[in-house]
């Protein structure tokens, strides 16, 4: 990728921290006096940054990146473990929200806190669209709902599931026969009816992750970012869920990729509904894994 890393020999202290946190291991302390750069594994440098953050003088710099620019300093107080475990404990998936419009700082917070989740690898995939607009959400609502009305009509034609299978493959077949179809047999006289919203909530914001389809490995990094951002809207007071049925509904609708501007080449592979959640719940919900083996 690059061979022009770099380091200030006159402010490095040779603590080989660099060197330590490289994931490539690029850098190698040969002795007390100097780091030095494996010349081979140079081209393999993905730019984490891990280097620069680490370096306690600011004397390693990665081609492309600056210290003002993409670096910020450590708040000096830590947040303590507590508030950490009984904000993550207190997350529930909320899908009951205020009629009140979320301000555009919180959403804000919500994206820089996205920008924080960790990428597989650079550069970054992953593009979001953010609803502010509650009117937005409702007027996407009756196109999600055809897309479904669709679908489970296909599905009652032998032929249709035939076309089905082969383009979205065994596994989402499987998934959409056996969870998606019934589901939605259910649900869709109330929605049709505008009883029920079960697929949007009356959220009043919605963020949408997409991503180039033909990009490498975006799907683990947007559900990634997607965890940051619910963790973030929790921490702020705000509540959301993620809703697989919405961005399988954008893929296959076009008033609805023009509704939101989702480019052509893009996939929608994330969605997240967000409000201020309606009902306050009294108890957290425990869960076990499915397996924990300590060895
Ligand atoms: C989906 C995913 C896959 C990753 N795979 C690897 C990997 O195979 N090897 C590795 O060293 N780091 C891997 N990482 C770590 C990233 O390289 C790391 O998060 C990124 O460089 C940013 O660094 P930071 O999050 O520690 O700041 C992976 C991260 C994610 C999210
Ligand atoms: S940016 Fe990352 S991969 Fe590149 S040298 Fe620094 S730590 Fe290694
Ligand atoms: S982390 Fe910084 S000071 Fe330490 S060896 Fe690397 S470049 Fe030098």
């Amino acid at each position: 990728m690059n061979n022009t890393n770099s380091i200030n020999r006159n402010t490095c202290k040779v603590c080989g921290l660099c060197a330590e946190v490289c994931p490539m291991k690029i850098m190698i302390k040969n002795d007390s006096t100097e780091i030095s750069f494996r010349q081979d594994r140079l081209p393999l440098c993905i730019k984490c940054g891990q280097c620069m953050a680490v370096c306690p003088t600011k004397s390693f710099v990665v081609e492309g990146l600056s210290y003002s620019k993409d670096f910020f300093e450590m708040p000096d107080q830590i947040a303590p473990d507590i508030m950490f475990f009984n904000m993550i404990a207190t997350r529930r998936a909320v899908r009951n929200f205020k009629d009140k419009p979320v301000p555009k700082e919180l959403l804000e917070k919500i994206v820089q806190a996205m920008t924080f989740a960790p990428p597989g690898f650079t550069p970054i995939k992953t593009e979001i669209t953010i609803i502010q607009d509650a009117e937005v959400v409702r007027k996407a609502l009756p196109h999600m709902i055809k897309v479904y009305d669709d679908l489970v009509a296909a599905m009652n034609n032998p032929i249709a599931r035939i076309f089905i299978r082969h383009k979205v493959g065994a596994a989402k077949y499987k998934t959409i026969k056996n969870h998606v179809v019934p589901l939605m047999k259910s649900r869709l006289p109330e929605l049709k009816s505008g009883k029920e919203d079960t697929i949007t909530r009356h959220a009043p914001s919605m963020i949408l992750l997409h991503a180039d389809r033909n990009a490498e490995n975006y799907e683990t990094d947007i559900h990634i970012a997607l965890t940051y951002g619910f963790l973030a809207a929790h921490a702020l007071g705000l509540g959301g869920s993620a809703m697989d049925l919405i961005p399988p509904a954008i893929e296959n609708s076009r008033e609805l990729r023009r509704m939101f501007s989702i480019p052509e080449s893009n996939t929608v592979v994330g969605s997240m509904i967000l409000g201020y959640p309606k009902y306050r719940y009294q108890r957290g919900i425990k869960r076990e894994l499915k397996g924990v083996l300590w060895i």
